[in-house]
């Protein structure tokens, strides 16, 4: 195989972007992440596309998905430019997976396990850079010093859908909308379930071992 095209699904802070972002350098691959890419553009007028609010903001507070025209836009663009990819963040219902379908073939699907408690965990301790995008956790991976980026000395924040309401809700969508999509995935050829409670490195390790068999 030469660029793979991966797509990495799992619940909210399951690890997806850090284990992404290893997949991306190792593997000299485009990391297309719809969150980051949402969170970039949080404000664009979606006005026009017959949407409850008309900005993607108040969706991603919450906690909720936005709307999947707005997805679906934002995906079909960076594939067009991707040769090999990771795919993070997308498809989050069986609609989207119907959509991405249509849009590309898939090498490889990995599946993130990580339980309830430890999700909150993650996510309620979570904190990121806000100039690079590098995680930190409170207790599991603590900067040198507190509130700055070990990676670039950038300051460190709390995303917004990080509070304990916004994270049990982030997590009920999850279940309702992207397990089926999960479900629907395991008879996919490439697909491997990965235990995501693992240390980081360990999780890499069988991420590796699960792409590098498909070449
Ligand atoms: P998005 O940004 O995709 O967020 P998410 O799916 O909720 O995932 P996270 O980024 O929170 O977690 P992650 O799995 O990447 O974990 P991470 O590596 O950071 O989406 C945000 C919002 O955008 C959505 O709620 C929605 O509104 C909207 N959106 C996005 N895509 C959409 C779509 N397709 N359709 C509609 N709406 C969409 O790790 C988490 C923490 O755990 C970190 O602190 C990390 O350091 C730590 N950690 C990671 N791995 C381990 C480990 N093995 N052991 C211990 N700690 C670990």
């Amino acid at each position: 195989m030469s660029a793979p095209r991966v797509l990495i699904l799992g619940p909210p802070g399951a690890g997806k972007g850090t284990q992404s972002g290893r997949i991306a350098d190792t593997y000299g691959v485009e990391h297309i992440t719809t969150g980051d890419a949402l969170r970039a553009n949080k404000d664009m007028d979606i006005s026009d596309m017959d949407t409850e609010y008309d900005t993607p903001r108040e969706y991603m507070e919450a906690g909720d998905l936005v709307p999947d025209a707005v997805v679906n836009a934002i995906v079909e663009e960076a594939l067009s430019q991707a040769d090999g990819f990771v795919l993070d963040g997308y498809p989050r219902n069986l609609d989207q997976a119907e959509e991405l379908e249509d849009m590309t073939d898939l090498d490889i699907v990995l599946s993130l396990d990580v339980s309830r408690e430890e999700l909150i965990d993650r996510l309620t301790g979570r904190r990121v850079c806000s100039e690079c995008g590098t995680n930190f956790h409170v207790e599991f991976d603590q900067p040198e010093e507190e509130g700055v980026c070990d990676e670039c000395g950038g300051e460190l924040i709390q995303r917004d859908d990080d509070n304990r309401e916004s994270v049990e809700n982030r997590l009920d969508v999850f279940e309702e909308n992207t397990q089926p999509v999960i479900d629907h995935y395991s008879d996919h050829d490439g697909f491997v379930s990965i235990d995501g409670e693992q240390a980081p490195d360990d999780v890499w390790a069988d991420i590796e071992d699960a792409i590098d068999a498909q070449e």
